[in-house]
């Protein structure tokens, strides 16, 4: 073929949706030990991606350790004992529960089964940026609706943004990046204002620890008050099963039904089954987490406010910090400089925040030296 034949062909890939086109792929950061290199810095303290400072499970990593003799085989398609230990934990029927790659890819699936050109999905800006991903991927307009003064769901201008060719509602709650909540009671009132041509998707990821605040809602309770509603809640978090990447939705058993038909069939290794297993029923490592998250969150949130910044109260294991007028952008960089990896929010339009996961205690004093430091260079007014 004549070079510009091969020239001219290259440009002939179009993405079935014309959407696909303006969407701007899931930024990751480099790999921690490239970063190290590259800044010449022997510590790096990676506070980005609300993950477990404590690690897994032991019994998970037990798990995990068993299961390498296992690996010239595939996984169990159905995740049986996975499924199993679900059920009995959260007393729901197998039949309503669909493990995914993450919880992200069950996003993905109910996106594909659900979504075609020109539907609408509702969701509040900003929240996690994959309703906004997999809504794109597929065709499909997100309708994204300000939160409100407060960084909160602003739920009755969600309502408002309803039309008929609405298919999915995401709820993050607690919502990331914000870490702030809808109560019970305006969830309720907001599902029930739903018409039924509309699925709403409560996204959980961070349920293990805002469970115990005073009105925050239990979406498994709803799902089995009989509500048409998909609950996602993921290992990758409390449970530290971030890099197997597995997490679960549950939801009414004929939707469960439909999402099999287009779910891979393996679509959950065998390793990520094991552990999240394990993970469910190791209570003390769990405590631990939520303990070490609470005192942290508290120690970080006041120390943070003494240098001048304001944060936004979090049910969640991260922190948005409002950092008063300074560049969120430059303080990102600043602070990787430092060996400090947060996540800068310019893409989620808070140019003046970064967001912070509650990590170990010298992790989070490594970092409030940094952030102290960059503050002084920044207004030259140390605190
Ligand atoms: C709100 C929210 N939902 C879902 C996820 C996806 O988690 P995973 O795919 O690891 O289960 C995340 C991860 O950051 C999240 O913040």
């Amino acid at each position: 073929m004549s070079k510009s034949k091969q020239k001219a062909r290259k440009h002939t890939f179009r993405p079935a949706h014309k959407s696909v086109e303006d969407l701007m792929p899931y930024q990751t950061g480099k790999p921690i030990e490239e970063l190290a290199r590259e800044k010449g810095l022997d510590r790096i303290v990676k506070l980005a991606s609300n993950e477990n400072p404590l690690g897994s499970s032991p019994a998970a990593k037990d798990a995990v350790a068993r299961m390498l003799d296992d690996l010239g085989r595939y996984p169990d398609g159905g995740g049986f004992y996975l499924k199993e230990a679900i059920s009995e934990s959260l007393d729901v029927a197998e039949e309503m529960i669909v493990l995914g790659n993450g919880s992200n890819e069950i996003l993905e699936l109910l996106a594909q089964l659900l979504l075609a050109d020109n539907d609408e999905t509702v969701y509040a800006w900003p929240a996690f940026i994959v309703y906004r991903l997999a809504t794109m991927a597929h065709g499909a307009v997100g309708i994204e609706v300000p939160l409100d003064g407060d960084l909160k769901h602003d739920l009755p201008a969600m309502a408002g943004s309803i039309t008929e060719r609405t298919k999915l509602v995401f709820i993050s709650n607690p919502n990331n990046p914000t870490g702030t909540f809808v109560k019970t009671g305006e969830l309720v009132n907001f599902l029930d204002g739903l018409p039924p041509s509309v699925l709403p998707v409560l996204d959980e990821a961070y349920f293990e620890y805002a469970r115990d605040n005073a009105d925050f809602p239990d979406g498994v309770s709803l799902l089995k008050e009989g509500r048409n509603l998909v609950v996602m809640r993921t290992f990758s978090k409390a449970y530290g099963l971030a890099g197997l990447r597995v997490g679960y939705a549950l939801m009414p058993q004929q939707l469960v039904q439909l999402v099999n038909r287009v779910r891979q069939p393996f679509n959950v290794n065998s390793v990520a089954q094991a552990a999240a297993a394990a993970a469910v029923s190791d209570v003390d490592f769990l405590e631990k987490t939520l303990e070490l998250n609470r005192t942290e969150m508290e120690r970080l949130e006041a120390r943070i406010r003494s240098l001048g910044f304001n944060t936004v109260p979090s049910a969640a294991n991260f922190i948005l910090i409002d950092l008063a007028g300074l560049p969120g952008g430059e303080i990102f960089e600043g602070l990787q400089d430092k060996g400090v990896i947060v996540r800068a929010m310019d893409a989620y339009g808070l140019p003046e925040y970064i967001r912070v996961t509650v990590g170990l205690p010298e992790e989070n004093d490594f970092f409030l030296k940094a952030l102290a430091e960059i503050k002084k260079e920044k207004r030259g007014n140390p605190k």
